[in-house]
């Protein structure tokens, strides 16, 4: 989750619009579609300031369902040899929705399995995200060959290459890692090369498409009441005096101020609000409280910015003090908070602007850190919006499926409209399977906390795929390097998931 100098919540599965935004030309939001900005999997923190490995590179095929098109790009990857003993495992870590990040080389619960099973390790960065630029720039002609159906055979094709590269012996086991969105693909990776895959860890990864995600912000108000009520109801009043402060011209100045708005909400001459930007405002609050939740409390490292440390128990100690004036107040208490955390002067919210920033196709633009190909793949793969339909009291039903799909065209172009989405979300089910995955030897790990689990599987429904629910932790908080504030269950998750990976490769 970290970008640049800020590490920031863009992350994965398209939440909203706009969400916090750095007033620098290369800002883009930290939170956007359910991604945080760098990708859903955070960097891992780690007191060795020893040297990070090098980047390699790996000539890769662009198009591996057409074999009339032999065009070739450089994919690149990470390599840790240290624990490598002959006759050990490979543990390959998935990259996914942002840059691979060199640090997950050296530190992380893997590094730990590796250390302890002799592992060798290798993270290859997803196409089309980080520095793996499959072609010149990010236009919808494009983006073709940018899907899930063709990281998977990347990723095959790169375990065939690798073990002639490394002359891995012969019948050496390949175990899959991925958190979020890699989760996923670590899954499917062993459902659809199990000849190639011995055995997966798929931390965090929704296995079911679905356009309309509403189950979000039923995880996210759920995550938010356990640790008070008075959490949640501070929001249903804050969202009713919101609601009041946008019918006055005095009110609408007021919203400024308080939520420091780069740009005002204006009324029109009938004394109406932009539908839109409205939207997009209560869609910016709800992501802020989003990335919140989906990141309280991991192991993640805050690179930069100070004070970025805002846990549910910090947001919610905001919300419920009355000292800080009406709820409406505390609400904007807190994302001054977050503004301050990322740096950032002013929360750019309009639907304009993000559809804007979004539109950019060049390899130098601040949404080519993964936001664009992220909103492609929710276009055109997964759906996964998060949506105000579930839980209207929260922050207001402004953002239902409508605002998501238009999006999808207004960034793409007319067709990619809502019956090419639904049939997109109907393929992947149909390829992967859903829920009703048929594998074996893959552990699904998820978090009550983190609202992805949803979309995930929760409890073990074949004995030959496990899964582990792990009681107050968030996204991919397993991957993480162990602290001495995990909670107890978090500890025995990761032994379990140490003793699976024993019990599968010996
Ligand atoms: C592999 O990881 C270990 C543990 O962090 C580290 O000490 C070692 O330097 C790494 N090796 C390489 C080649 O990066
Ligand atoms: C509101 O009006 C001001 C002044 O015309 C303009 O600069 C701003 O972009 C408008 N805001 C929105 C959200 O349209
Ligand atoms: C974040 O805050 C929690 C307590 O709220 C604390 O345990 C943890 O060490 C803090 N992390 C950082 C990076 O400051
Ligand atoms: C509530 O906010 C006030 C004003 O900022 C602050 O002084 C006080 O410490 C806060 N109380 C709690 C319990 O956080
Ligand atoms: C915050 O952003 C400003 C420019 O908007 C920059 O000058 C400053 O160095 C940044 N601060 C940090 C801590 O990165
Ligand atoms: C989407 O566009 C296609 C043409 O590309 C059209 O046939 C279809 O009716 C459109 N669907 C909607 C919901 O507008």
């Amino acid at each position: 989750m970290t970008v640049q100098k800020y590490n920031i919540w863009y992350t994965f599965g398209f939440l909203t619009m706009s969400i916090l935004v750095f007033q620098e030309s290369s800002a883009w939001r930290m939170f956007h579609l359910g991604r945080a900005r760098g990708g859903n999997l955070g960097v891992p923190r780690s007191d060795d300031g020893g040297p990070l490995p090098n980047a390699l590179w790996f000539d890769q095929t662009l198009d591996h369902f057409d074999h009339l098109d032999v065009r070739t790009w450089s994919q690149r990857y990470f390599v840790n040899d240290t624990f490598w003993e002959r006759g050990g495992p490979v543990f390959l870590m998935i990259g996914g929705e942002g840059p691979a990040n060199a640090m997950w080389m050296k530190t992380g619960s893997w590094i730990d399995y590796a250390r302890s099973h002799k592992a060798l390790c290798f993270l290859l960065e997803h196409r089309y995200y980080g520095k793996s630029h499959p072609t010149p720039d990010l236009k919808v002609k494009n983006l073709r060959w940018l899907s899930s159906e063709q990281a998977l055979a990347d990723l095959a094709s790169f375990i065939t290459a690798m073990n002639e590269v490394y002359s891995v012996p012969a019948g050496t086991r390949w175990v899959a890692f991925g958190g979020s969105y890699p989760g996923s693909l670590a899954a499917w990776l062993r459902a659809k090369y199990p000849h190639l895959v011995h055995a997966s860890v798929s931390t965090s990864g929704p296995l079911l498409a679905k356009a309309d995600f509403k189950e979000y912000y039923d995880v996210v108000w759920d995550s938010l009441a356990s640790q008070s009520p008075e959490c949640v109801s501070t929001l249903v009043a804050a969202t009713s005096q919101i609601e009041a402060l946008t019918r006055t011209k005095k009110g609408l100045s007021e919203l400024q101020t308080l939520f420091k708005l780069c740009e005002p909400l204006n009324t029109t001459s009938n004394n109406k609000i932009d539908e839109l930007d409205l939207a997009a405002f209560f869609e910016t609050l709800a992501g802020n409280l989003a990335g919140i939740v989906q990141y309280s409390g991991d192991n993640r490292e805050f690179e930069g910015a100070k004070g970025v440390n805002i846990t549910i128990p910090v947001a919610c100690s905001v919300l419920q003090n009355s000292s800080l004036g009406a709820p409406v107040r505390r609400v904007a208490t807190l994302n001054s908070l977050l503004l301050t955390a990322y740096n950032t002067s002013c929360l750019d919210y309009t639907y304009k602007s993000t559809i804007q920033q979004l539109r950019d196709y060049s390899w130098s633009a601040a949404v080519a850190e993964g936001g664009r190909q992220w909103m492609w793949q929710t276009c055109t793969e997964f759906g996964f919006y998060q949506t105000s339909s579930g839980k209207p009291d929260l922050l207001g039903n402004y953002f239902p499926l409508e605002y998501f799909v238009r999006q999808c065209a207004d960034v793409f172009g007319p067709r990619y409209n809502g019956t090419l989405l639904q049939h997109a979300i109907d393929q992947t089910n149909i390829e992967y399977g859903g829920l009703a995955v048929d594998t074996s030897r893959v552990v699904f790990v998820h978090g009550s906390v983190d609202p992805w689990h949803a979309l995930g599987i929760t409890h073990t429904l074949l004995p030959k795929c496990p899964a582990i629910y792990i009681k107050g932790t968030a996204h991919c908080a397993n991957m993480y390097p162990a602290a001495p504030s995990d909670l107890p269950q978090l500890k025995a998750a990761r032994k379990m998931i140490d003793s699976l990976l024993t019990q599968w490769l010996s």
